[in-house]
C-alpha cells in the first residue's frame, strides 16, 4: 500500500496509508485530516484541496491539466509546487510522496 507523508497546517507530519486508484485528496481525508476541505468532492472546481508537493517530487508527477492550472493560478498561495490533491491519483509510483497542506484561502 503506497504511503503518503503529509504535513498538515500544524506542522506535525504524519504517514498516511493510501489506496491505489483513489486520489491523494481522498487518502488524506480518509486519514482524518479534515482541514483539507475538498468542497467540490474532487471535481477540480474549488481548489480547497490545494497542497504543496516536496521539491523532489514536482517533476515525478504527471503534469497539471489545463483545468488544474487555471484553478491553481487563481489561488492566493500558488507556487510552482502547488497541486490539487484531488487530481493526483495514488499509484505504487507515488509511494513516499510528500505533501504539505497549503494555507487556507482568505
Ligand atoms: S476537491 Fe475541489 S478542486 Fe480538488
Amino acid at each position: 500500500m503506497p504511503r503518503l507523508i503529509v504535513t498538515p497546517r500544524n506542522g506535525e507530519t504524519v504517514t498516511v496509508n493510501a489506496e491505489a486508484g483513489r486520489s491523494v485528496m481522498e487518502s488524506i481525508r480518509n486519514a482524518g485530516i479534515e482541514e483539507l476541505l475538498a468542497l467540490c468532492g474532487g471535481a477540480c472546481a474549488c481548489a480547497t484541496c490545494h497542497v504543496y508537493v516536496a521539491p523532489e517530487w514536482v517533476d515525478r508527477l504527471p503534469p497539471r491539466s489545463q483545468a488544474e492550472s487555471d484553478l491553481l493560478e487563481g489561488v492566493t498561495h500558488f507556487t510552482d509546487a502547488s497541486r490539487l490533491s484531488c487530481q493526483l491519483k495514488v499509484s505504487p509510483a507515488l509511494d513516499g510522496l510528500k505533501v504539505t497542506i497549503a494555507p487556507e484561502e482568505q
